[in-house]
């Protein structure tokens, strides 16, 4: 749902060779080089540009161009290149004159695509002066930067056909030194690029089109990849016993569904369809699993919500979404590890069979819950969703995500997400995860003082604690339903939709979380 875009790899000698020529083109040709602090370029750079360079300086100095990170200078028809236009791009970090960060790297791709356009080609001479193994993976960082800046979300626009966003081709050249080493690092963001896209396809679909089974069959689309895709209709859940779930779903004309993907990327190893549990618990075996909140659309139910901006609700999954992407993005890199993605897809209705205010469900776990407001739908999903991922799996860890409160939105903006944890070293992984990415959380408190203010005069508890402290009273419902399991919950209402547009994200659904838990996993669970 995009113009093509190809990215291929090449020796920086090749380019000097076969640059030659292309100017005048119908689409233009485009030579991008990078330029530091002060304007430091490379060698190949300073060679290729020849006596150019002094027109670039003088440009640079009436442009006021400095080669900060997210700006550039462009030279349309420059004289002596052979390129219709010469696109300098700052590589020097916002902050401090150390060499850019790799969430910059990525940053720069997005920007870049965005001076680039839809069609046309471009030569890229990335000879920034790092390590040949660093380049490669800076180099890597920039594509995924470039694949997620080029992702478009078109598909119910049907006036396009001039329309060179919808049906241009780009194609580019990267050329570095060991540009062999950079197709493998590259390999891998491809496969992160896809989940990212993957998870904002989900999250910009509108809730006529994606409601929970169209959703659990997307889900199964990851069977291509070897990802074995359990799913449990109203019926199998019923079984289970996973009421607070179901209730949720009850008003709605479309059916509930759980899905629970196994990849399962350790040798040998037997966990997924058809494994017993203790298959599950051997050893090094065990998976990690992550858990997505889903809720097609959220109306709020019979507590239903103001009419203004409720069509936002649509993204009520992107916790489930992010899921998605990410089980694609670890199958898709053969992540040597074993992985549980599961999600609860539930559409939360008003009608005449929708759960009331005041109706009391005996969850999974056989805590009961008397529901205040029906618009708390999210945690009642995710507490049947987690007992049942920690009863019959025991992952070493459960990371979940969720768009669980507004409240969230008013303690941390849409800058970072929510992050709330039982455990100091898994929270401590998580944000060190979401620095690198730049996918950014804070941590929130959590504790007894909280806790209390669920407790009910009729049930266990209720699942909502009153005006105060709204986000960390939803967590501390979640982890109600967690017994002593390093356990992490996201909360990313702020973050998984709508928020403001950057170099590297310009769609509503931001993806958001995908290269942050990839991330996670490729830093500590792999082998
Ligand atoms: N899905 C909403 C939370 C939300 C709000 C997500 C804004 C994205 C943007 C959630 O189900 C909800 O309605 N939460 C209520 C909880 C309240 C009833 C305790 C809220 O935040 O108002
Ligand atoms: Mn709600
Ligand atoms: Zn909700």
């Amino acid at each position: 749902m995009s113009f093509k875009l190809a990215v291929e790899f090449i020796a920086l000698k090749d380019l000097r060779r076969s640059a030659k020529g292309k100017k005048g083109a119908a689409s233009p040709h485009t030579l991008v080089v990078f330029a530091g602090a002060d304007l430091a370029m490379g060698e190949a750079t300073t060679k290729l540009l020849g006596d150019c360079i002094e027109t670039v300086t003088r440009a640079a100095q009436a442009a006021g161009f400095k080669g900060k990170a997210s700006s550039a200078l462009e030279l349309w028809a420059p004289v002596g290149i052979d390129a219709d236009r010469l696109l300098v791009l700052g590589c020097a970090p916002k902050q401090g004159p150390d060499t850019p960060a790799p969430a910059d790297h990525v940053s720069i791709g997005g920007y870049l695509m965005g001076k680039l356009g839809s069609k046309g080609t471009a030569d890229v001479v990335f000879d920034l002066p790092q390590s040949p193994e660093a380049l490669a993976e800076a180099a890597a960082d920039l594509t995924l930067g470039m694949r997620m800046r080029a992702y478009r979300f078109d598909l119910y626009k049907t006036k396009k056909n001039d329309d060179a966003d919808s049906n241009g081709a780009l194609s580019a050249r990267v050329a570095l030194s060991d540009f062999a080493g950079a197709r493998l690092a590259v390999k891998a963001r491809e496969s992160i690029a896809e989940g990212v896209n993957i998870a904002r396809d989900l999250v910009n679909e509108p809730p006529n089109v994606l409601y929970p089974e169209e959703f659990a069959k997307r889900a199964k689309a990851l069977e291509k990849l070897g990802v074995v895709v359990e799913i449990l209709d109203v019926k199998a859940m019923q079984k289970l016993g996973m009421n607070a779930l179901l209730g949720v779903g009850q008003g709605s004309a479309h059916e509930s569904r759980m899905v629970v993907m196994h990849w399962n990327g350790l040798k040998g190893s037997k966990v997924g369809k058809g494994a017993k549990a203790k298959d599950a618990k051997a050893g090094s075996a065990r998976p990690i699993a992550f858990i997505g909140k889903g809720v097609t659309f959220d109306t709020g139910g019979i507590s239903i919500k103001p009419a203004g901006g409720m069509e936002d609700m649509k993204g009520d999954m992107a916790g489930a979404a992010c899921v998605v992407g990410l089980m694609h993005a670890l199958a898709a890199r053969k992540a040597q590890v074993n992985v549980i993605g599961a999600i609860g897809l539930v559409e939360n209705m008003p009608d005449g069979k929708a759960q009331r205010p005041g109706d009391i469900v005996t969850t999974m776990s056989g805590q009961t819950v008397e529901v205040i407001n029906t618009d708390a739908e999210g945690r009642l999903v995710l507490a049947d969703v987690l007992w049942r991922i920690q009863s019959v799996y025991d992952p070493q860890f459960m990371i979940n995500l969720a768009t669980l409160t507004g409240a969230i939105l008013v303690a941390l903006g849409t800058d970072h997400a929510g992050l709330f944890s039982n455990d100091d070293e898994l929270a401590q992984r998580i944000s060190a995860a979401g620095n690198a990415t730049g996918e950014k959380v804070w941590r929130m408190p959590l504790g007894p003082a909280y806790d209390k203010m669920l407790d009910s005069k009729f049930a266990d508890m209720k699942n909502i604690g009153g005006r105060h402290a709204g986000s960390i009273t939803a967590a501390q419902f979640l982890q109600r339903f967690v017994n002593k399991k390093p356990w992490a919950h996201l909360d990313i209402a702020g973050t998984g939709m709508a928020s403001p547009a950057s170099d590297i994200n310009q769609t509503w659904g931001s993806g958001w979380g995908v290269r942050l838990l990839d991330r996670l996993v490729a830093d500590h669970y792999e082998k």
